[in-house]
């Protein structure tokens, strides 16, 4: 019989979520795969066809060029699915940008290899990598550009390759924090003396065969230029950062801060327009932010997502109840819940115009549609209910999709506790206060919002424990200070 009844729930939770749309995956276009796999392709036949030009050429030759060429290959492809692993939402554009930069290194080896330190070619594309794609990408990306070197007489001298992993991997690491064009400068200063003094240190002032080939007539060496080279294309880099991220659609942290400025104009028309969403947005951001830090998500991200996640709502703003003075409902006056329930919908769709029109990357724009998932718009339906309209629930829907990573997740959870927290009583207690939040929350998970978001349970209950403490604080501001008897204020 429990089994029956276990049956039966699976097949109602997977008719449940068949009636609402499910997760997109990112599609890259056949197109765009196959000019990446091309670029590949000419990424291992520039490092390895130097193999194939030894005279007489032997058929260990050509079958060490082949393992060579599929190494090569399937190091390139590790190296988009690593990408693809650690931003989901990756675009083709932005592949295409992590491999172009693969094929300029090879390239730049093969020309310049005799005149320019591996260092100046290898470690400034690898920062561009990190602030764009993370971490991660930019250590694999690193990896293999000073692992695969296209001319087999190059053999870089021990240590400077030690030196040259060792300043990839802080670039890379500090690259994915930093938070500012500033550090970003101080790290393009940093990188170059602390590569300065190890060589000197490990390689010694007077190399002059960094690279240890016979014939070079430009061998440079000198550790001195060579760091100095490094400081100054790693500042060309910082300088040309923008103009990628616009390109590319590359989201950096600095880019991320820029956006969360308040005195964007969007975010100006929001505080002049509909106050009351801008103060509810505020709310959230507290909320939001509080929960991505207790579970270590990406706080920058989820800050800028929620400012913008209502800016729909500036089409109409007096429709929303956090925008009426009291007097007057418009929803009352149209008397239609089918009617009220598009307005609502509008504000996920005139937000995502809203985006388009301010050129807001993607990964901010998801907050629109995301932080509403497929949920119910349960006062209108049940209005429509009441008036005995035969109406399917799908038209009481939003749209969606639903939140498809932990920071759209947090925001819709922070967007059905703001008003339930704002309105609870000043003398309520953290128990109470916890029932509601876990209520709330109950409710989306039970929906099926949460499915695609990667939450675990644990890290639902930090959220919970992170609204908490966000009460408490607003509990706080709004007891009362007792004026002291003299009326003078410390
Ligand atoms: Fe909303
Ligand atoms: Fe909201």
């Amino acid at each position: 019989m429990q089994n029956i009844t276990t049956t039966l729930k699976k097949l109602f939770y997977l008719w449940r979520r068949s009636q609402v749309p499910v997760k997109q995956p990112i599609k890259i276009s056949r197109i765009d795969n196959l000019i990446i796999f091309l670029v590949c392709i000419l990424i291992s036949i520039i490092s390895s066809y130097k193999l194939l030009l030894i005279s007489p050429l032997k058929i260990a030759d050509i079958f060490s060029w082949f393992l060579t060429f599929t190494e090569i290959l399937i190091s390139s492809g590790v190296l988009i699915l690593v990408s693809k692993k650690e931003n989901p939402t990756i675009s083709s554009r932005q592949i295409f940008l992590i491999i172009t930069l693969l094929l300029a290194v090879q390239v730049t080896k093969l020309a310049l290899a005799s005149t320019i330190s591996p260092l100046s070619m290898i470690i400034p594309p690898a920062l561009i990598i990190s602030q764009g794609m993370g971490s991660i990408t930019a250590l694999t990306w690193a990896s293999i550009a000073s692992f695969i070197w296209p001319d087999p007489e190059i053999v870089i001298n021990n240590n400077l390759f030690f030196i040259l992993l060792v300043c990839a991997s802080i670039v890379s690491l500090l690259g994915g924090r930093i938070r500012s064009r500033a550090q970003l400068l101080q790290l393009s200063i940093f990188v170059p003396i602390g590569s300065f003094l190890s060589q000197w240190i490990l390689i010694g002032k007077d190399k002059i065969s960094l690279i240890n080939k016979q014939d070079f007539a430009l061998a440079n060496g000198d550790i001195f230029s060579d760091s100095l080279l490094l400081a100054i294309v790693m500042l060309f880099t910082i300088l040309f950062i923008p103009i990628f991220e616009s390109i590319f659609g590359l989201l950096t942290k600095a880019r991320l801060l820029e956006l969360a400025d308040k005195e964007k104009p969007l975010i100006r028309r929001l505080s002049l327009e509909a106050p009351g969403t801008f103060e509810h947005t505020l709310l959230i951001c507290g909320l939001a932010e509080e929960a991505t830090r207790m579970i270590g998500g990406d706080i920058d991200l989820i800050k800028t997502g929620a400012l913008y996640h209502d800016v729909g709502k500036l089409h109409a703003p007096n429709w929303f109840i956090e925008n009426q003075d009291g007097s007057r409902n418009p929803h009352d006056e149209l008397d239609d819940p089918i009617k009220s329930a598009e307005v609502l919908q509008a504000h996920v769709d005139e937000g995502l115009k809203f985006a388009r029109k301010n050129r807001l990357p993607k990964l901010i724009a998801n907050f629109i549609p995301e932080h509403q998932g497929t949920l119910k718009m349960g006062y209108f339906f049940q209005k429509a209910k009441e008036k005995n309209l035969d109406i399917n629930e799908y038209y009481f829907r939003y749209k969606g999709p639903i939140p498809q990573s932990k920071e759209t997740a947090i925001l819709m959870l922070a967007d059905g506790c703001e008003a339930a927290l704002r309105a609870m009583n000043i003398n309520a207690s953290d128990k109470e206060a916890l029932k509601t939040i876990s209520n709330i929350i109950h409710s989306r998970k039970k929906d099926g919002q949460l499915d695609d978001s990667n939450l675990s349970k644990g890290e639902i209950f930090l959220i919970k424990r992170a609204f908490l403490n966000v009460w408490k604080r607003i509990r706080h501001r709004r007891i009362q200070y007792p004026i002291s008897k003299n009326n003078t204020f410390s």
